[in-house]
């Protein structure tokens, strides 16, 4: 993930996620859950629990490749819980050439599943093509620079117009409706070699994920008025689904359905619990054995902190246990919660008691994902 200038650092240790990289910053586990790191050096995004979506620009053409390594679930690429898969089979859109020529699109085909693996539901009309977009990857950080990151990075991009990104400043031959930039005019803030084939994200009008983007090519990188320039994944839904159904290896994602609290919560010192509410309504039966529980606590020591999902009738589920020797900040995290048993409608808690005194905290946001 890159950012212009010189104040750039390279690999930092997972405790120091509270300080700011200029125009990047490193990024929590669990925070992109369906990101995975391709061993030649892109990223890509599961499509299914078996095809990874990535660039054209990343793999050797269509057909039988056992080359590629596949790494899922982390956000350092060192970290031993990693999952990890090996390619079979790669499908590369048909008509690529080159990457300012367009198609920059291409699925891989994994040994096996990554059974619960948390999919990123595709753009499928260009409803989502404009506002703010998450962009993240182990690429460089440096325009210029080819080497990699071992903790990932992200950023947040905004949407540029085909008619100022093919300005004359700009890349006057864009092939805009397969092409999706963007960045700031005066740069400073992209995506760079190694973060290709990574996904361009935003929300969703139900508070989903939905994949924009892939990360294809620029002029350098963070150059003025040189944005990101990512594969339109709006454009291609058809023909990437068409090609997911041919490869097989399960069905394509429906989006999750998300309940989110994003009010602030005071979490006093060696007190009380405190609890912040979700109402969930409008779905059916119980909820499922892989209940996704995203948490966005702020603290200064989360050692301290006991977390518990509260279900409607009042069962507990424990999320983390406190521990006196852990000092990092904050808990930003999604956790997996096997709720076959409950109900799915009602309304679900958050519950945070801070055991040890000293420091505090607050629950910034949480949701559900059923
Ligand atoms: N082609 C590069 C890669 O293979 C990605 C370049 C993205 N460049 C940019 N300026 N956004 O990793």
């Amino acid at each position: 993930m890159l950012t212009a200038g010189v104040l750039q650092a390279g690999a930092q240790p997972p405790g120091d996620v509270g300080i700011q990289i200029v125009g990047g910053e490193l990024a929590a586990k669990g925070e992109f859950p369906w990101l995975v790191r391709l061993s030649m050096g892109c990223g890509g995004a599961m499509y299914t629990e078996q095809l990874v979506l990535t660039a054209a620009h990343c793999v050797d053409g269509t057909g039988p490749d056992t080359s590629i390594g596949v790494t899922y679930g982390v956000a350092d690429l060192q970290d031993p819980a990693a999952v990890k898969r090996q390619s079979t089979y790669v499908h590369s859109a048909p008509g690529y050439t080159n990457v300012t020529a367009g198609d920059d699109w291409a699925l891989v085909k994994l040994d096996r599943p990554i059974t619960g693996a948390v999919l990123l539901p595709i753009a499928t009309s260009t409803a989502y093509d404009n506002g703010t977009f998450d962009i993240m990857g182990w690429g460089s950080v440096r325009d210029g620079s080819l080497q990699q990151e071992r903790y990932l990075r992200k950023a947040r991009v905004p949407f540029v117009s085909d008619s100022v990104c093919s300005g004359s400043a700009s890349y006057p031959r864009l092939v805009a409706a397969e092409m999706l930039c963007a960045g700031y005019p005066e740069g400073g803030i992209d995506t760079c070699q190694g973060d290709s084939g990574g996904p361009m994200v935003r929300r969703d009008s139900a508070g989903g994920w939905v994949q924009v983007g892939i990360v294809s090519w620029g002029d350098g990188c963070a150059r003025p008025n040189k944005y990101g320039i990512y594969t339109q994944v709006s454009y291609y839904s058809a023909a990437i689904k068409a090609a997911a159904d041919q490869l097989g290896g399960g069905g394509t994602p429906t989006p999750g359905k998300v309940f989110e609290n994003t009010n602030d919560v005071a979490i006093p010192d060696a007190g009380a619990a405190v609890t912040s509410s979700v109402t969930v309504s409008g779905l059916s039966g119980n909820a499922p054995s892989t209940l996704k529980v995203g948490v966005d606590i702020k603290h200064t020591y989360r050692g301290d902190l006991v977390i518990d999902l509260i279900a409607p009738d009042g069962t507990a589920y424990r999320l983390k246990n406190s521990s006196s020797s852990d000092g990092a900040d904050n808990v930003i995290t999604e956790y997996t919660v096997n709720a076959s048993s409950e109900v799915a409608n009602g309304t679900w808690k958050l519950q945070v008691r801070d055991v040890y005194s000293a420091d505090t905290g607050r629950i910034d946001a949480w949701k559900l994902t059923f």
